[in-house]
C-alpha cells in the first residue's frame, strides 16, 4: 500500500521474539522484505524474550521458522547469511526497567555506527497482559520520546471488551501520540482486501450502483477448516465473535460500506471507515435473539481424518460455552444502506476454508423473457474472493449459444493468478513495511477499535448471560449450525459458496 518506498535507517525490536508469531509471520515477512530490496543496509532486528539465547541460537530459530513458513520455501543459504547479519538477540524480563536501558544503549550504538538517527519500532508480539507494562516501560525509559522516529506496534487482541480496549487506548494515549500507535488487523494487509478500495474507488462504473437502490443484500463469510487445536487457552475466553467478527469481518464490512474518502491518506480513509461502525444499528436483547446465531463444533471427520469436538481439544474446558461459529445480521443506518442487510458469518471446522464477500444486486424490474428460457435465473452478484482463490467475479445472465433462446448465469472473472505473474506478498510484509514507512492507513485507529467493540458488546453480553443449551450444535465438516441457515433463509436468501473448482486450493 506504500506510496513512498524509502525505509530510513530502522531498528526493529520484537518483544516475544522467541514466540510463534515471530517464527511464523514476522521473521518470514522481514526476510522477504529484505530479499525484495525494501530494507535499508542500516537495518537491525533485535529479538527479545525471557529465554537466554546467543545471537546465533536466535538466528537459528528464525531460520527454522522461515524454512517452515515462508511463502517461498527454504531460505537460500547465502541470502539468509546476509539477512542474519542484521539480527541480534537480547534476553530481557520485560517487566524489569533495567532491560530497557540495554535497549537504549543498543539503539545508541547502532546510531553511532550508522552515523545517522534511526527510526525505532517496538513490536509487541506478546500476550495482551504484557501490553501495558511494556508500553509503560518504553515510555518511562524515554525510548519513545521522539514521536516522529519511534512507533509501537500492537498485535491483537486489542482489549477483551469495550472497557478494556478503552483502558488500553487511554494508557497508550498517555504515553504515545496516536501517530506512533500501529494496531494490527492482519486482514487489512491482505492483497485482496487492499484491492476492495482500489476496485471501488478507481472505477467509475460501480459507484452509481453501490447503494440501497440496486443492492439487495451483502454477505461476508470467512469459513475455516482449521479447528482451535492447541489454542483453547486463549480461545475459550474469546470465541468467534471476539476473535474474528469484532475485528476482521467488521473491517471487511467497513471497506464495502464506506463512503469515498476525499483522498488516500490514513486519516481520511479511517474517518470514513469509522463512520460505518458508528452508523451500524445497535442490538437490543431481542435483536440479539433474532439476528444472531452462535455455534460450537462437535467431533467429526475432515478429509478422512477423525477430529475432536471443541470441548475435547487439548486443554479445552469440557463444558465450555465458547462459540466457534457466529453469524450476525447487521444494518448500516445511513442514506446509502438503509434497509440493506449485511449477513456475516465465520466459524472453525467448517466444510471449506474460504473468505468471500458477496454483493447481491436487486432483480431486473421486469423480465421480458418467458420463465422457461431461464435455466437457473439468478440476480446479478459480485463476488470478491479473498482467499484461497483471489478473484473478483461478476455473475450476469447471458444467452446460451444455440438456436433456441436460453439464458444462464455466466461469470466475468478477474483472477489474480491469470492476470499477474508477480508473487503476492503476505499480509505481514505489507503491514511491516507500512509501519516502517510511517503509513497508518492499514492500521486500526483507537476510535475504530472502540466503535467495533461498542457494536458487538450487546451480543457478547447477551451470550455470556445465557449459556447455550445446544452446544455442540454442528459437526466438523458441516457449514455450521442449522440455525445459521435459518437466519438468512427467513429473509429468502441462502449463504453463497463458490463451486469447488474455484474455492479449493
Ligand atoms: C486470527 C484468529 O486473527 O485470524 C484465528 O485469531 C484465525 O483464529 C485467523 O484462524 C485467520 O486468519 P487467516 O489469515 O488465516 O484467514
Amino acid at each position: 500500500m506504500s506510496l513512498t518506498a524509502h525505509v530510513p535507517p530502522t531498528i526493529f525490536i520484537i518483544f516475544g521474539g522467541t514466540g510463534d508469531l515471530n517464527a511464523r509471520k514476522l521473521a518470514p515477512a522481514l526476510y522477504h522484505l529484505f530479499l525484495d530490496g525494501w530494507l535499508p543496509e542500516q537495518f537491525a532486528l533485535i529479538g527479545t524474550g525471557r529465554t537466554t539465547l546467543s545471537d546465533e541460537e536466535f538466528r537459528g530459530r528464525l531460520l527454522e521458522g522461515i524454512n517452515q513458513f515462508s511463502r517461498t520455501g527454504k531460505a537460500d543459504a547465502k541470502k539468509w547469511k546476509s539477512f542474519a547479519e542484521h539480527v541480534v538477540y537480547q534476553a530481557a524480563d520485560v517487566q524489569d526497567a533495567a532491560a530497557y536501558k540495554e535497549f537504549s544503549q543498543r539503539i545508541q550504538a547502532y546510531q553511532e555506527q550508522w552515523g545517522a538517527p534511526a527510526n525505532v519500532l517496538y513490536y509487541l508480539a506478546v500476550a495482551p497482559e504484557f501490553f501495558p507494562i511494556i508500553a509503560e516501560n518504553i515510555a518511562k525509559s524515554q525510548l519513545a520520546a521522539d514521536a516522529d522516529r519511534t512507533r509501537i506496534v500492537i498485535e491483537k487482541p486489542f482489549g477483551h471488551d469495550l472497557e478494556s480496549a478503552r483502558e488500553l487506548n487511554q494508557l497508550l494515549g498517555r504515553r504515545f501520540q496516536e501517530q506512533q500507535i500501529y494496531r494490527i488487523d492482519h486482514y487489512l494487509g491482505k492483497e485482496t482486501v487492499q484491492n476492495i478500495m482500489a476496485f471501488r474507488f478507481a472505477n467509475a462504473l460501480l459507484e452509481p450502483l453501490w447503494n440501497r437502490n440496486y443492492i439487495e443484500h451483502v454477505q461476508i463469510s470467512v469459513t475455516e477448516q482449521l479447528g482451535v487445536g492447541e489454542r483453547s487457552g486463549y480461545y475459550d475466553g474469546a470465541g468467534a465473535l471476539r476473535d474474528m467478527i469484532q475485528n476482521h469481518l467488521l473491517q471487511l464490512l467497513c471497506l464495502v460500506a464506506m463512503e469515498p474518502p476525499i483522498n488516500f491518506t490514513a486519516d481520511e480513509v479511517r474517518n470514513r471507515k469509522v463512520d460505518v461502525l458508528r452508523a451500524m444499528r445497535r442490538f437490543s436483547p431481542e435483536d440479539v435473539r433474532e439476528s444472531t446465531v452462535r455455534g460450537q463444533y462437535g467431533a467429526g471427520w475432515m478429509e478422512g481424518q477423525q477430529v475432536p469436538g471443541y470441548r475435547e481439544e487439548p486443554g479445552a474446558n469440557p463444558t465450555s460455552n465458547a462459540e466457534t461459529f457466529a453469524a450476525v445480521k447487521f444494518f448500516v443506518d445511513n442514506w446509502r444502506w438503509q434497509g440493506v442487510p449485511f449477513y456475516v458469518r465465520t466459524g472453525k471446522r467448517l466444510h471449506r476454508s474460504a473468505s468471500l464477500i458477496t454483493i447481491q444486486f436487486k432483480d431486473v424490474p421486469h423480465s421480458i423473457f418467458p420463465p422457461e428460457t431461464a435455466e437457473n435465473w439468478q440476480q446479478n452478484r459480485l463476488i470478491i474472493s479473498i482467499q484461497p482463490e483471489m478473484s473478483i467475479r461478476l455473475q450476469v445472465q447471458a444467452k446460451r449459444p444455440g438456436l433456441d433462446l436460453m439464458l444462464n448465469t455466466v461469470d466475468m472473472v478477474f483472477d489474480y493468478q491469470g492476470t499477474y505473474t508477480t508473487a503476492t506478498p503476505e499480509a505481514y510484509e505489507t503491514l511491516l513495511l507500512d509501519a516502517m514507512l510511517g503509513d497508518q492507513t492499514l492500521f486500526m485507529r483507537g476510535d475504530q477499535v472502540e466503535a467495533a467493540w461498542d457494536l458487538v458488546m450487546p451480543i457478547l453480553t447477551a451470550w455470556q448471560g445465557r449459556a447455550s443449551q445446544s452446544f455442540p450444535n454442528y459437526s466438523a465438516d458441516s457449514w455450521g449450525p442449522e440455525v445459521a441457515e435459518a437466519l438468512i433463509a427467513r429473509d429468502g436468501f441462502h449463504w453463497f459458496t463458490l463451486p469447488l473448482s474455484h474455492g479449493k486450493h
